[in-house]
């Protein structure tokens, strides 16, 4: 090579090379700007500690069957770390149900018209709606849910951790026997909590230990003390902690140029930090996003109208609580009917909702359905986003980021 062609060479080089790394420095700073514009914050911004003592009492509890009415589930057997603290399933299965993941499908059992929720973030500072439709809500500062002016606390995951041992099928078998438990009233939950804290006062190890934790003598344990140990454990051993994500926005580490495109598209294109927004990467607020809707249904003959069961306000038909990202990998399957198997698909379904669904195969009633929660996609920000189906791979590699794993995984009941 000539002296001058070797020069130009070298300068090309240089000026090329230059340029691509700028170009990615551009691109990372785009990305922790709109990741910061968005709400994200450090981990450690949204943790409530606890006592050791109570996490691991509430831990014990939270494995036990011995909060479900006939001493066959646990909060466990639907919140396992080997499904994100999910339970592997579309539609939950409860009481009478055996094993975990799919082998609770073959045993059989009652079935819970949704998907289990996970549990990463909940409880952390600001989370404060819980559940699919969010029917415990202490958003506004004044604590909504079933229970009206009775509240047992103040303390959204305290309320909401009162529900699932008094919920017909997830742990009160649905039987003749228990007809006066079928009322689910807030008289016949109270019932159920005195049973409940009668049987924890008398075992052996839960009684001493939950005791201890709270320091009140054994004989006055009740329900709010096992509430509050089992909150004190998903708050501390499901708190967020620094994922990749973070690490990439706070402390200036690397992310692959996959995730890095795909977390471009999330905050932009994509627009899917409209609603996944915040520390938890949801909004807390209610929305349409036409999955396909599989099982019973909770308004059954395979309807859920979501948030509208629980404010009855016309406008709310069909939408569901936006649900954090945390783990969302590991959380398959997917939507609040567990309709979805593929994470990716799951993102699909966002921008081509008839991706998922052939309209063919519907009955006329379940396309009605449809075109009603259409309408209501039609009007948001995510009609008229086309996506390939690398730009999909992309952002799901993003979602990967989010992914972490609890301090204690909760041990397999069965
Ligand atoms: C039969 C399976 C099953 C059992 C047992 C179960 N859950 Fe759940 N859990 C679910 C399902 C399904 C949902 C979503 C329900 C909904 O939103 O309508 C859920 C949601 C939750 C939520 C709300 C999370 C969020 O993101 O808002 C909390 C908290 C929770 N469960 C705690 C518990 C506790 C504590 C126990 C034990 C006392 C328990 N669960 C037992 C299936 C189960
Ligand atoms: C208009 C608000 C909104 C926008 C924008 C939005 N989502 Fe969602 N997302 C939701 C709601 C609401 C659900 C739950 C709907 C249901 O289950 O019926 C959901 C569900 C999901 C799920 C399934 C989570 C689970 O646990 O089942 C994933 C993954 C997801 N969204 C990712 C994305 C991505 C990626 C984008 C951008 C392409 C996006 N979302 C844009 C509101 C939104």
């Amino acid at each position: 090579m000539k002296s001058v062609t070797k020069l130009l060479f070298f300068f090309f080089s240089i000026s090329c090379c230059s340029t691509v790394s700028s170009a990615e420095g551009l691109r990372e700073a785009v990305l922790r700007d709109a990741a910061l514009d968005a709400g994200l914050v450090p981990a450690r911004d949204t943790h409530i500690l606890s006592d050791d003592a109570l996490v691991s009492v509430g831990q014990k509890l939270f494995e036990s069957r011995i909060l479900s009415f006939n001493n066959d589930t646990a909060c466990a057997s639907c919140h396992l770390d080997q499904f994100g603290s999910a339970d592997g399933l579309p539609n939950s299965i409860g009481t009478e149900g055996e094993g975990v993941g799919a082998m609770r499908i073959v045993n059989g059992g009652d079935i819970v018209p949704r998907n289990a929720l996970p549990f990463w973030g909940r409880g952390g500072v600001g989370f404060d709606v819980f559940f699919w439709d969010g029917k415990v809500d202490n958003s506004t500062g004044k604590i909504v849910s079933q229970f009206g002016d009775q509240a047992p606390s103040k303390d959204p995951l305290i309320a909401a951790i009162h529900l699932p041992p008094v919920e017909i099928g997830e742990m009160v078998i649905d039987s003749r026997g228990n007809d006066p438990l079928q009322s689910e009233t807030v008289e016949t939950a109270n019932e159920i909590y005195d049973m409940l804290a009668e049987r924890i006062e008398k075992d052996p190890e839960l009684g001493s230990a939950l005791a201890l934790a709270r320091s009140v003598p054994r004989t006055s344990l009740k329900f709010i003390d096992v509430a509050e140990a089992i909150a004190a454990f998903v708050r501390v051993n499901f708190r967020v902690k620094s994922t990749k994500f973070h690490d990439f926005v706070f402390d200036r580490q690397q992310l692959s140029a996959e995730e890095l495109e795909g977390g471009l598209l999330f905050y932009g294109r994509g627009g899917c930090s409209a609603c996944h927004n915040g520390p938890y990467f949801s909004d807390m607020k209610f929305h349409a996003i036409p999955f396909s809707q599989i099982g019973f249904g909770k308004n059954g003959f395979g309807v859920d109208y979501g948030r509208f069961n629980v404010t009855l306000d016309e406008s709310d038909r069909h939408a569901f609580r936006t649900p954090p990202l945390y783990n969302v990998a590991k959380t398959a399957p997917y939507s609040h009917s567990g309709s979805v198997p593929l994470l990716t698909d799951a993102i699909g379904v966002h921008v081509d909702p008839l991706l998922y669904v052939d309209p063919q195969k519907m009955s006329a009633n379940d396309r009605t359905e449809f075109y009603n929660r259409l309408r209501l996609w039609s009007s948001t920000s995510l009609n008229g986003v086309v996506m390939t189906e690398r730009e999909i791979a992309a952002i799901a590699a993003f979602l990967d980021t989010l992914s972490y794993d609890s301090d204690s995984p909760v041990k397999v009941v069965d």
